[in-house]
């Protein structure tokens, strides 16, 4: 590069630094952040919840929120970016520079209790609980998920179901193929399949999350919930032949799926299912508002669903929930937030577009679709297991290494070195 050129690269280099400085002081002075607390701060609301299958229910919660309260200013500050992969990174240095949302999404257990809680980021909500009443409406095991030394800490909007297998009706009628429960007939199917010249298994681990989230299905029906809930408590090692016998089942699944897997994210991996390139993905029940919402596909007709394999009876938990930062101008309009969130109405405003069920007990059953009411009734009667991919089964530090284990994983398939790099990610385990 001459002498010239490399001055105007300088310069624009300063340039894009300058206006950087600039937009960032600017969006603080507008959303009223900059550690100022003239009460007219707007009510930014923090999430991931962009784009398809992922921001209608956002969006009809804070509609019904403006319903309520048409003086209160809200923004949405979602950051896009499946579970959080961008979000997360924004969200801590929005913390660290003491420049909190009004409100931020957080997932229930070790992500808000191991993380933001022990902080000393949160600011308890036991007064907001007692004052609506809701420490009965919310079962106590999700209530347990958000609290940490007796006091709680967010209010949760919904419950996905983690462990999800969901297939094409017509590509398995077509092709003769019964719904997989065990992992032989799963791989019974996707040999079948496979001969027929259609992709057994979608996936795609762009975001290297989902391919975590389909080996913590395999771990859980490898495992069985005692054992998988062993791992996380330091009772259970990650070398242990269940886990290896796990991982190498994990490594037959990967022989199915999609070649261009790592170009594609959730929505993509779901629609080779709803368009029947592929026969079945494994994914959370946000699945299920993509497939609705979105693509317009219906309930049984187009796409049917069952438990991922050996996970019958077990309900992987996925919680998201919102709570009060510490340090924000605006506390009693968050409260206001979280009290719309907390409400029957909020949780059916949400959870009926999200594909997600109410965490309220007492939700309008009858406004949920078939599966909908079929996913409440299996809340109540399964035996829980937090998610590790959704932040509730261990704190971030280990998830991380987790996801680059993973992501590492599916590309050398070297079960080995992925036991040693679980083995030693386990050390980030409280
Ligand atoms: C999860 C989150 C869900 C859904 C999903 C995909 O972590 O709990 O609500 O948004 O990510 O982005």
């Amino acid at each position: 590069m001459n002498k010239k050129k490399w001055t105007f690269v300088s310069l624009m280099f300063a340039l894009i630094l300058a206006l950087a400085a600039c937009s960032d002081s600017s969006s603080n002075e507008a959303d009223g952040s900059s550690g100022g607390s003239d009460g007219d701060a707007k009510l930014d609301i923090f999430s991931w919840w962009t784009g398809a299958g992922e921001e209608d229910g956002l969006n009809a919660l804070i509609e019904l929120f403006q319903e309520k309260h048409p003086d209160v200013e809200v923004e949405n500050a979602a950051v896009a970016g499946g579970a959080g992969t961008n979000a997360k990174a924004v969200l801590a240095s929005r913390m660290q520079g003491d420049d909190p949302p009004a409100t931020f999404q957080v997932h229930g257990g070790a992500e808000l209790n191991e993380g933001w809680v022990a902080a000393g980021k949160m600011e308890p909500l036991n007064d907001l609980y007692e004052e609506e009443g809701w420490e009965d409406k919310f079962p106590q095991d999700l209530i347990d998920l958000v609290s940490k030394d007796g006091d709680i800490y967010s209010v949760p909007v919904n419950i996905h179901r983690g462990n999800v297998l969901w297939y094409n009706t017509k590509v398995f009628e077509e092709n003769g193929i019964d719904v997989p429960t065990t992992f032989d007939e799963f791989f019974e199917a996707a040999d079948k399949l496979k001969a027929a010249g259609v992709t057994p298994l979608a996936l795609g681990d762009k975001e290297p999350w989902t391919a975590t989230h389909l080996f913590e299905t395999v771990l859980l029906g490898e495992l069985g919930i005692d054992n998988y809930n062993a791992l996380f408590n330091g009772e259970l090692s990650f070398s242990d032949d269940q886990v290896v016998a796990a991982v190498e089942t994990f490594k037959k699944m990967l022989g199915y799926v999609n070649e261009d897997h790592s170009s594609r994210n959730w929505q993509d991996a779901s629609q080779l299912v709803a368009n029947g390139e592929a026969a079945m993905n494994v994914m959370g029940d946000w699945a299920k508002g993509y497939f609705v919402n979105d693509l317009e596909l219906t309930v049984k007709e187009d796409f049917g669903w069952t438990e991922t394999p050996g996970t019958d009876g077990q309900f992987m938990v996925v919680t998201d929930t919102f709570g009060l930062p510490k340090g924000v101008s605006n506390p009693d309009d968050v409260k206001k937030f979280l009290s719309v969130l907390g409400s029957v109405e909020g949780q059916d405003a949400f959870n009926t577009l999200k594909g997600s069920i109410p965490a309220r007990k007492d939700a309008d059953v009858s406004k949920y679709d078939e599966y909908g009411k079929e996913t409440i009734e299996d809340f109540n009667e399964a035996k829980l297991a937090p998610s590790l991919a959704h932040g509730s089964a261990a704190a971030e530090g280990f998830l991380t290494k987790v996801n680059q284990a993973v992501n590492i994983f599916v590309t050398q398939q070297d079960t080995e070195q992925f036991i040693d790099s679980l083995e030693q990610a386990a050390s980030e385990l409280k």
